[in-house]
């Protein structure tokens, strides 16, 4: 298929093909390249999914998708997006072709920027996507990039990650430097998973969904509340950061805090158990830090 043709569709876009094949990691939203079927995509995911979001959907994330004025009839430019998000909280939304090693991806939240895929799945597909794109980031992640205390938690997450590369950084055994990692990283991307993936909220007297997995997915975020079949816990982090988990499926398990400050307190609390060396030998089992997530993280507490 041409490029004309394929458009920025998730994992047919040449463009994002190439800035991989030359290690560029952030990018610019090339926004003339989306196509019809592209914008069709986009049309479709939005108009479907805002009655399901108006039931489910947390009020501050309502409240956000307001803020940001999205489009629901053209994928959004992330220049605009940001001119209206960097004033309420200094996050703003930042190009890349796909994949992000870990620490890159973390301390990117640090200082207060949003690692954003450009592109989006195919029109005939609009169901399942194992990669993110567009819809999921911006429509799913950003909305909740407006509240202040969410976008603390983020950059919270990032300091953690930072701590995390600085003390296992110092130890002298390379291999025993690796294992313990390789926890750390686990937990973390166990904790990103069950709160900003896909997290519950207490909102008023319901159950409200904060986590962007959920409200980016149009089966799922009814699923998520109505579904007899998915156990809600209150959030214990113990648990979450132990606790493994799959992808490709509904998510059968998921932890309510009780609000934003509950959630930025988990995080101090997972800082805490880090420092201590609780993260040291959570359970196995995914995510498996892959070799260059390690890598992010070894290198920037090396200075490397
Ligand atoms: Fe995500």
């Amino acid at each position: 298929m041409s490029t004309a043709t394929c458009g920025l569709t998730t994992t047919k876009a040449s463009f994002i093909e190439q800035a991989r094949a030359d290690g560029e990691i952030f990018i610019r939203q090339p926004y003339e390249l989306y196509s019809e079927e592209n914008q069709e995509a986009w049309r479709r995911l939005y108009a479907r999914i805002q009655p399901r979001w108006r039931k489910y959907a947390h009020h501050k994330f309502l409240e956000g998708v307001d803020k940001l004025v999205l489009d629901s009839t053209h994928i959004p430019r992330l220049e605009d997006v940001n001119r209206f998000l960097k004033p309420l909280t200094g996050f703003s939304a930042k190009a890349v072709s796909g994949y992000v090693p870990a620490y890159v991806f973390f301390d990117c939240l640090r200082n207060r920027s949003f690692p954003t895929t450009i592109t989006i799945r195919d029109a005939a597909r609009l169901d399942y996507l194992p990669e993110p794109d567009i819809f999921h980031d911006v429509a799913g992640h950003v909305p909740m990039h407006t509240d202040r205390r969410f976008a603390d938690v983020l950059v919270r997450v990032g300091e953690v990650a930072q701590k995390a590369a600085q003390l296992v950084g110092g130890m002298r055994d390379e291999a025993e430097q690796v294992r313990r990692m390789g926890s750390i990283v686990k937990a973390m991307a166990r904790f990103f998973w069950f709160t900003v993936e896909f997290g519950l909220m207490r909102d008023g007297g319901e159950v409200r969904v904060y986590g962007s997995g959920l409200l980016s997915s149009y089966g799922e975020i009814e699923h998520c509340i109505e579904s007899p079949a998915v156990q809600r816990y209150p959030f214990q982090l113990e648990w979450v950061i132990n606790q493994y988990f799959e992808i490709d499926h509904y998510q059968p398990l998921l932890f309510i805090v009780d609000s934003f400050d509950h959630l930025f307190s988990q995080v101090d609390e997972l800082e805490r158990w880090m420092l201590a060396g609780r993260l040291d030998n959570v359970s196995p089992g995914e995510p498996v830090a892959d070799e260059e997530d390690l890598k992010s993280f070894l290198e920037a507490g090396t200075g490397g």
